[in-house]
């Protein structure tokens, strides 16, 4: 992709208004407000213009989007460093992946996951005598993130079911916490890790183990732990039952394993119907995403304008925005999703990127951080676009709070695209502090309510939309090796051996008393 076509565009746009442009009225609306699976996408505030909206699909089929496209639902290695194809779409039998190999393979563990969440559930399943109250995901990465954002964005749709804790960190009142006031009894631990290497989980898997064996014996304490791994043999080792080891291939990228046994906490706590809800919704964007041409193709077009904005205008940020308690957490999500995808400058055959690669994402939600960093977007020195996530209901709602939300999102969209011009004449003093220079575009993503079908399409829209920005960057967003060295140098810093170690790190560790092992 050239990007001197996209920045010629976006010099051209310089002289408009962003209310000049959203009020073309030449057939911009329709081609900027899309709607699917349950989902409407609003792009009408972006700064951009039919003639480089043509552009940059022109770039996108140049690049070979349809074809790849095929390539990732059909089962194609599209993860060429890792030799493997990105298949956690036969979770959900999205793309053309109903009845396939993956598919089928696939089956065997939801219907294993279905039916141990259904014991669990049921009290059947009572490894000390107590039914299991509290499920304790222990997980890092893609094997927290997406648990957590699901099980707090359905909360209020669990039927029935143990509560659900998460445990993420090394510290370890993180793990006190989500243990606190439940009876050790009625726990079960999920230690979810794609890897059953990662360090933060397995010393939390351990120090929970330890901690339940104090109170329910060592003999029992086994039986209130399950996994879910790619690497089950290691989970086996690691000391779980092997009837509760549940495993998904390593195709399932980590970021994207919510759908797999890594979901198993949620089936647990939200109910198999809720979980299969959401993978259903996920199937509905991915039945879109394969057949809507490019032009009215939700993930295509998000796509497209994340990499306008990156590339054609330069902004190196966006933020989300959800205009929702329950998707507190959604920005978290996005920001693992997007930033391990697509935080690369190499290109998929290894030489230097093209592009500076994708966006630094970060948010949450609406209404508080309009009350916290909402000032820095609106007369901060950078543009940052902002995408606004809420739920349509709350327009029309009978609650006055919901609609008050919604009046919120809507009043910051508006502000960001228009500003504010006070008249020095009229407040000469504070004339400058009051003004809002505006122009700053922002796109309203609205869920036709909070169900399972609508957040599964949403996850599954931007992980398609991550895909189309890979493929106009020319980077494979399925790999992760710039995690890598950093847990190498952990592990020689708890062996002792930091020789190689640049200076200042080695004196933080002389000052600091930090013993190996
Ligand atoms: O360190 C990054 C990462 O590998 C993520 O990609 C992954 O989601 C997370 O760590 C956790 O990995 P695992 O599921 O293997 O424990």
């Amino acid at each position: 992709m050239s990007d001197i076509e996209l920045k010629a565009h976006a010099e051209r746009l310089s002289g408009l208004s962003l209310r000049e442009l959203a009020e073309a009225g030449d057939g911009r609306d329709e081609a900027l407000i899309l709607t699917a699976a349950g989902l409407e996408f609003d792009a009408t505030k972006q700064r951009l213009d039919l003639e480089a909206l043509a552009t940059l699909l022109s770039h996108a089929r140049a690049s070979g989007l349809e074809s790849k496209r095929d390539s990732l639902l059909s089962g194609g290695i599209v993860n060429a460093t890792e030799n493997r194809p990105a298949l956690h779409m036969a979770y959900r039998e999205g793309g053309n992946l109903a009845g396939s190999d993956a598919a089928i393979l696939v089956k065997r563990t939801q219907a294993e996951t279905r039916e141990f969440a259904e014991r669990v559930r049921s009290g059947a399943y009572a490894p000390s005598g107590v039914r299991i109250g509290r499920v304790v995901n222990i997980g890092i990465g893609g094997s927290d993130l997406g648990p957590r954002l699901v099980a707090d964005a359905l909360a209020d749709q669990a039927e029935g079911g143990p509560e659900l804790r998460f445990v993420a960190s090394l510290d370890p009142s993180d793990l006190r916490h989500a243990v606190a006031g439940a009876d050790p009894a009625s726990i079960l631990f999920i230690i979810a890790s794609k890897s059953f290497s990662t360090q933060e989980t397995l010393m939390s898997g351990e120090a929970a183990r330890d901690w339940l064996a104090g109170h329910v014996g060592a003999d029992r304490a086994g039986a209130h732990f399950a996994a879910a791994s790619a690497a089950p043999e290691k989970a086996k080792a690691f000391g779980i039952d092997p009837t509760l080891v549940f495993d998904f291939p390593d195709w399932v990228g980590g970021r994207y394993s919510v759908w797999s046994a890594v979901g198993l906490a949620l089936e647990i706590g939200l109910g198999p119907h809720v979980f299969q809800a959401f993978r259903d919704g996920a199937k509905a964007m991915d039945t879109h995403f394969a057949t809507a041409p490019l032009e009215r193709n939700m993930p295509v077009l998000k796509g497209l304008i994340d990499v306008w904005n990156r590339i054609g205008l330069g902004y190196p940020a966006r933020c989300v925005a959800a205009y929702s308690a329950r998707m507190g957490k959604l920005a978290d999500y996005f920001q693992q999703l997007e930033m391990e995808s697509l935080g690369k400058s190499v290109t998929v055959d290894g030489r230097p990127g093209k592009t500076p690669g994708g966006a630094l994402v970060w948010g949450g939600n609406g209404t508080e951080i309009q009350h916290s960093f909402f000032q820095w977007l609106h007369q901060g020195g950078d543009v940052v676009p902002v995408d606004f996530i809420g739920i349509a209901r709350h327009f029309a709602s009978d609650d006055p709070r919901e609609r008050a939300l919604a009046a919120n999102m809507a009043a910051q969209g508006a502000a960001l695209l228009d500003g504010r011009k006070v008249d020095p004449a009229v407040e000469p003093e504070l004339a400058s502090h009051k003004s809002m220079p505006g122009g700053r575009p922002s796109a309203t993503l609205l869920l036709d309510d909070l169900n399972p079908a609508s957040l599964g399409a949403l996850i599954a829209l931007h992980e398609h939309k991550v895909f189309v920005e890979s493929v106009l960057y020319d980077i494979n967003p399925f790999d992760q090796w710039g995690v890598e060295l950093g847990k190498v140098l952990t592990k020689g810093i708890l062996d002792g051996d930091i020789s190689s170690y640049d200076a200042s790190t080695r004196a933080l560790l002389a000052r600091t008393g930090l013993t190996p092992g």
